[in-house]
């Protein structure tokens, strides 16, 4: 196995200053040959011969150093992995049991080249050869490794041997037992949570403004071009309650009252939860303030009610304005509005139709435009402090409020016709007036 050092742009990446690092302990060409890969005891026993004892010590701490910052990738002739944090290679291939490949194992193209890795260890391997899909292969159910080793006699030994090391170092390839903690974990939500936190990979990650300069970020102000603007009332009184006391007396009601909530009480609630308090500028971009907070004060979420009974509103899809304070009426109850209504009942184990569902979606854009690894976790955080908030100002206002926590975004996108990649729901819920 050779150890290569990461290309230039990686090392930029990361602030090595590698002439720091070199000339402090060893030689250049030291360098040179980690930067064209090199097997690391040939490596070692050509520095004893050029440099001694001393200059071993050296380049042990060297390779050491560069270890612990992930500079080096582990070559064989089959992969390159590549530690994205510190990562060891193993020192022996496991021989004893079944092993199979990861559920969680995950390839993919980059750069004209596979890559496969997993969310449980820090590593990404990039294929070099296509030898390498049939070895996959070999572990689509469970073989012992001396099974494998046999099957692939035309690759040399060792080197299949070390490839195989690595794959289970890097958790691709795994022992047929059950864990039954990863066992409770579906691959999507570990790569999300793994992906969206720091510590287990080395993409870019926070605010770093990917797009600036390449594509304008999508407005703050989502706008309809309807006629049918209905402006809401303002609360011309402050709620009868105190912060403790809603907090307290907070509870999901899913059974909404026969009478059914009027615009309103609509629109003291929207007020009171969502609209727009003020705008800034900022390096030329629009910001909002709300009741509700949200990171980056960008504001991607959008609110839809879709009405069923309010008494003053007409049966239909609206999309809230929380610059004008309005509703824009933007379609009839039609079948597939009225499916999630129906797909409301079904979360909340409901037989009759919300009187108001919101449905809530996010311009995704908005986010992505500037920040990296977060994005689609930031949404979710905004959409939580948004469903508290509307708990305590329905609370507040006597109101029946139920947080829902799953709905149909595709089918939101053919109500709305919007493209699912650009904005599609990510919150429901559900708002009626409730029975004393
Ligand atoms: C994010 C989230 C998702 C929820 N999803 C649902 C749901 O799909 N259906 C439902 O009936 N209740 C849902 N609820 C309401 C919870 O079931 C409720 O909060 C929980 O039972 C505790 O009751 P409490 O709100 O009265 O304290 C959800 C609540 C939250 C915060």
């Amino acid at each position: 196995m050779k150890i290569q050092l990461k290309p230039e742009p990686a090392l930029k990446e990361k602030s090595v200053d590698l002439a720091q690092i070199g000339s402090a302990h060893l030689h250049s060409s030291v360098f040179e040959h980690l930067k064209n890969g090199i097997d690391e005891e040939k490596l070692a026993d050509e520095v004893l011969k050029t440099h001694g004892d001393s200059g071993l010590a050296s380049f042990y701490y060297l390779l050491n150093l560069l270890k612990k910052h992930a500079l080096l990738n582990y070559k064989t002739s089959l992969i390159d992995w590549v530690p994205m944090k510190e990562a060891c290679p193993p020192d022996s291939l496991c021989t004893n049991g079944l092993y199979r490949i990861s559920p969680f194992a995950m390839l993919r193209a980059e750069d004209g080249c596979f890559v496969i890795e997993t969310p449980l260890y820090p590593v990404r391997i990039t294929l070099l050869s296509q030898e390498m899909l049939i070895l996959l292969d070999l572990f689509r159910k469970p073989v012992t490794i001396a099974e494998a080793l046999s099957r692939f006699s035309h690759v040399e030994k060792t080197e299949l041997e070390q490839t195989l090391a690595l794959l289970q170092q890097a958790k691709v390839l795994t022992l047929e037992e059950s864990n039954l903690i990863q066992m409770q974990w579906e691959p999507h939500d570990l790569y999300f949570h793994s992906r969206s936190r720091m510590g287990k990979h080395d993409s870019i990650y926070g605010g770093s403004f990917p797009f600036q300069g390449k594509i304008p970020p999508p407005s703050c102000k989502k706008t309809y071009p309807s006629s049918d603007a209905f402006p809401l009332k303002k609360p011309d009184s402050p709620l009868p309650i105190s912060l403790e006391e809603a907090i307290e007396s907070r509870k999901t009601v899913r059974e909404h009252a026969s009478s059914p909530l009027c615009s309103h009480q609509l629109g003291e609630f929207l007020f009171r939860c969502a609209r727009v308090k003020e705008t800034l500028v900022y390096l030329g971009e629009e910001f909002a303030k709300r009741p509700y907070p949200g990171g980056g004060a960008r504001h991607e979420l959008e609110i839809y009610p879709v009405i069923y009974a309010c008494e003053g509103l007409q049966k239909g899809v609206y999309h809230y304005d929380p610059f004008e304070h309005s509703l824009k009426r933007l379609s009839n109850l039609t079948e597939e509005a009225e499916k999630l209504l129906r797909d409301a009942c079904t979360m909340s184990g409901k037989t009759e139709y919300p009187q108001v569902l919101f449905v809530i979606s996010a311009r995704f854009q908005r986010v992505s435009w500037k920040y990296r690894s977060m994005s689609y976790a930031l949404i979710l955080k905004n959409l939580g402090v948004l469903y508290q908030t509307m708990y305590l100002v329905a609370t507040g206002m006597g109101l029946a409020p139920c947080a829902l926590g799953g709905g149909n975004s595709d089918l939101f996108c053919k109500v709305i016709g919007t493209d699912y990649l650009e904005e599609t729901s990510v919150g429901e819920f559900m708002l009626g007036s409730r029975n004393v």
